[in-house]
């Protein structure tokens, strides 16, 4: 099982929307994926119940069976026991979403991932943040980031830019 997990300090960098797009590429290639929503606003938690309740004018999509969702634990402890647990399930990818901020949560989800994608659309603020998102986060985990992984995604460029 493989943890991925999307940190950004500024809201509306597309964190979410990443995991909504890198949850269906992985299914699409048949691979068993769980999303946990590190946001209080629960958008990519309350995925399924959304889904389910839309009033689909067409043809009402059939949820995934190789997708699930859940929202992030009370602490660090029981993130490591939802992981297992998870893993015990057969899961091949968790992709973990986080709010905006530099939130103690955040820093829980960042020590047990295996990698992080720092999301920036190609704006002055995003850009800005997403360098500060990096060295918090190096801060905050400390050694453990030296051998993890971490990529800076820009998503949203302008047109002609
Ligand atoms: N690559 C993209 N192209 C166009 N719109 C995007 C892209 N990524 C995100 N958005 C839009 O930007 C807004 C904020 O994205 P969201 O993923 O919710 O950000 P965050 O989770 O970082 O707060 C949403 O309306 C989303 O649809
Ligand atoms: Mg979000």
């Amino acid at each position: 099982m493989r943890t991925i997990a999307t940190i950004q300090q500024k809201g509306g960098a597309g964190k979410t929307t990443a995991n909504y797009l890198i949850a269906s590429g992985a299914i699409s290639n048949g691979l068993k994926v769980h999303c946990i929503d590190g946001d209080r606003n629960s958008q990519l938690g309350e995925w399924e119940r959304r889904s389910q309740d839309y009033d689909w004018k067409g043809e009402k999509p059939i949820w995934p069976e190789n997708l699930s969702t859940s929202q992030m634990p009370g602490d660090i402890d029981l993130l490591y026991n939802h992981l297992n647990d998870l893993e015990k399930q057969g899961v091949d990818l968790v992709l973990l979403d986080t709010r905006p901020g530099s939130n103690a949560d955040t820093e829980d989800i960042a020590y047990a991932t295996d990698v992080i994608l720092i999301p920036t659309r190609a704006e002055a603020a995003d850009y800005e943040l997403a360098v500060e998102t990096n060295i918090w986060i190096k801060a905050a985990v400390g050694m453990h980031l030296g051998t993890l992984p971490h990529a800076c995604s820009c998503v949203q460029a302008p047109q002609n830019r």
